[in-house]
């Protein structure tokens, strides 16, 4: 089954609204299958975010995705990466669809409280980066999966 990387950002996490946000994903129908809290070093920050690497606001997101502790988690399900990149909504809050996560909780871009992987290759190498050496990924069933998945 498909597996997606979604990380709270700092910000998210300063509001207190991580397990809310951890929440929509879950009601969606994704499974959990790793969770972690964890502290991004800058290396972390331009392993995670290399393909913005030299860009005029790469900076700024690495000082943003570094200021504080974040949750790291996979879900998997169905189509896990799109289901889970139209949850958040688009990348600019102030322009994300109300009842996305961004367009509920986010105005600016530097602010935008949630990351999710945008194509399952992606998915692939940010899960090795956050749950590489020692970070579980569970593979696991849940009683409800048969009411959830076809
Ligand atoms: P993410 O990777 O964090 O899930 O966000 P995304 O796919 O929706 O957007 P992406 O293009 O990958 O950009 C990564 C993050 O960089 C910040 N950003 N700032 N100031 C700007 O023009 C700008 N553009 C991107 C955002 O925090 C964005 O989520
Ligand atoms: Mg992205």
């Amino acid at each position: 089954m498909e597996r997606t990387l979604i990380l709270i950002k700092p910000d998210g996490m300063q509001r207190g609204i991580s397990f809310e946000i951890l929440s929509r994903f879950e009601k969606r129908g994704l499974r959990l299958a790793g969770l972690r809290l964890l502290q991004v070093s800058r290396e972390l920050a331009e392993d995670h975010y290399g393909e913005h690497v030299g860009k005029p606001f790469f900076e700024g997101l690495v000082a943003y995705i570094t200021s504080s502790p974040i949750i790291a988690a996979v879900f998997e399900g169905t189509d896990a990466v799109s289901a889970a990149r139209s949850t958040m909504g688009g990348t600019k809050p102030v322009d994300a669809t109300p009842g996305t996560i961004r367009g509920d909780y986010g105005l600016e871009i530097g602010r935008n409280v949630v990351h999710g992987s945008d194509s399952p290759e992606s998915a692939e190498r940010e899960i090795s980066i956050f749950f590489g050496a020692g970070a579980d990924v569970i593979s696991w069933s849940r009683d409800v999966d048969s009411w959830v998945f076809e």
